[in-house]
């Protein structure tokens, strides 16, 4: 299969050393990629070589999430990395991001393509954009994620294409490229069903643009999954519990309604439940597609799941390539903009289900700084979903660090998601449904259902003495709700 499809863009074909020329110091490289999938690799491999060599480079870094070692962690190990926006997951820009090296701004993923359209990141210098193939108009075929893609291409000075042959080319016919316009010419996005298809299997590019094509065949650096444990199969059992009444009560359809799944262990965990369960013919609306999803295909549950990235574990990723041509009847990967617009989630009536690290009794979620401070990756686009969906849950263990840390609080130490978002709370000990309830109300509820038994007393004795103050909507004693954190830092432990 011939992966330049334009004769005349032939001659762009040169070394990944060779384009790496192309980025100097002080730029703005926007790039594909979107978790460790569909993200360039050779050509930021060359230039982190040149960095390590002595060369000085400096460069902003636009991706659509996380992207692998190759380009994330070369780049913060070799120094290239100043600042980087809207989502990592890699120790190595974790690291620079936390001892002030890396300026970081952690974005709503849906806010993205529009900001870079809009001028608010800036002038675009590079895209470098992994793909499949090249079309014979020019344009790009992705790979295993979209991401910012089409907005990187339609926005940058010039592109590098980076044509991945490790990648199966059953993947062309996969993707879906919509995008819209700035306003004030922006239409409403005629999607009405999770598996709709609005758009091109390619993202257009002005072939003039194209300043260099460079071969690579490095795969996608994808991580481990962790077992199913006993807490995530706990989580998704309540989960389920909860949505089969919300069926039983008529405010739910038998099939549900399309489902959203965060990333991570008990994300991938809370889907791989519904295997078991009686649901069938679901759909679903998100933005990562782990190896539950191909569970739920295999097993004829999930007849559509519409996302921006295949994110499998490394087993995943042989499956996924072994039998593209089977999942690829039953996925769509769109341009994030779509997978994750407030738009579409609002429309369809997403059910979304994201991971915190911590919430509070009155219901506002931390999902990105530990300790208020410590990033660890971002919030992604769990705040597109959770504030827009049909019903937004959120879970999380309800202790970490083994015991010592409540992951319920009084006050969480950082805001992502306020108790304005969420209705459903989930922990390993039960489920809170929250819809309806005033602040005082949510939590009781959320210290009853969620909280470890072992933390119980002292939240209620919090909650308690707090409404004892002068002002009852939503009581707090300031300092006192804020020194849980101190005291796990100061001893060790919350308790
Ligand atoms: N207080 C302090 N530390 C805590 C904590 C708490 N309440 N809860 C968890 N942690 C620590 C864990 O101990 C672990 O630390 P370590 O890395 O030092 O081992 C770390 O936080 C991660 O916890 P873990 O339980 O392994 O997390 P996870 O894999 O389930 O991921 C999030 C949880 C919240 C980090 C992850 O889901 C995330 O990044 N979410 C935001 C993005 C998102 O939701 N995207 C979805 C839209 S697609």
């Amino acid at each position: 299969m011939n992966r330049i499809r334009m004769e005349s863009l032939e001659n762009k074909v040169m070394t990944a050393e060779a384009a790496s020329m192309l980025i100097k110091d002080g730029m703005t490289v926007a790039t594909s990629g979107f978790t460790p999938s569909g993200y360039p690799k050779s050509v930021p491999l060359a230039l982190a070589k040149r960095a390590e060599e002595g060369e000085k480079i400096g460069l902003t870094l636009v991706t659509g999430a996380s992207v692998g070692d190759e380009l994330d962690g070369a780049w913060a190990r070799a120094g290239i990395l100043k600042r980087r926006f809207p989502y990592q997951t890699n120790a190595s820009s974790r690291n620079g991001i936390n001892d002030g090296s890396v300026s970081y701004q952690d974005m709503h993923l849906s806010h993205v393509p529009q900001f870079i359209e809009y001028g608010f990141l800036g002038n675009i210098d590079v895209a470098i954009i992994e793909a499949l193939a090249i079309t014979e108009e020019g344009g790009i075929i992705p790979t295993t994620s979209v991401g910012i893609s089409p907005q990187a291409v339609s926005e940058a000075d010039m592109v590098i294409v980076e044509i991945n042959t490790s990648q199966s080319m059953a993947l062309e016919g996969v993707h879906d490229i919509y995008t819209t316009k700035k306003p004030p010419f922006r239409q409403p996005i005629p999607i009405t069903h999770a598996g709709d298809r609005v758009g091109t299997t390619f993202i257009p590019c002005d072939p003039e643009k194209i300043a260099a094509i460079v071969f690579s065949d490095i795969t996608d650096k994808v991580r481990p999954l962790g077992a199913i444990d006993e807490d995530s199969k706990k989580i998704s059992g309540h989960i389920i519990k909860f949505l089969e009444n919300e069926v039983n009560e008529g405010r739910l359809p038998n099939n549900l309604l399309p489902l959203q799944s965060g990333v991570g262990s008990v994300a991938n965990a809370v889907l791989g439940g519904l295997l078991d369960s009686d649901f069938e013919n679901l759909t679903c609306y998100t933005e990562v597609i782990q190896d539950s999803m191909f569970d739920l295909i295999d097993a004829g549950k999930v007849s559509v799941a519409s996302g921006t990235s295949f994110t499998p574990s490394e087993e995943g990723l042989i499956r996924l390539n072994e039998n593209m041509e089977h999942y690829a009847k039953h996925c769509i990967l769109r341009p994030m903009e779509i997978s994750n617009h407030p738009e579409v989630a609002r429309r369809l009536g997403v059910i979304a289900m994201n991971t915190a690290i911590e919430f509070d009794i009155y219901g506002h979620v931390n999902s990105t700084n530990i300790m208020g401070s410590r990033m660890m990756n971002g919030l992604g686009g769990s705040g597109d979903f959770t504030r827009n969906a049909y019903i937004s849950i959120f879970t999380t263990v309800s202790t970490a660090k083994n015991g010592d840390i409540s992951s319920i609080v009084p006050f969480v130490s950082h805001v992502d998601h306020t108790e304005h978002d969420v209705e459903v709370f989930v922990t390993e000990q039960g489920l809170a449904d929250v819809r309806g309830l005033s602040p005082r109300e949510r939590a009781r509820c959320i210290i009853e259902n969620c909280a470890h038994p072992d933390y119980k007393d002292m939240l209620f004795d919090y909650l308690e003495r707090a409404e004892a103050g002068k002002y009852s909507h939503e009581p707090h004693i300031m300092d006192e709700s804020h020194s849980w954190h101190h005291r796990f830092l100061e001893t060790g432990s919350m308790r």
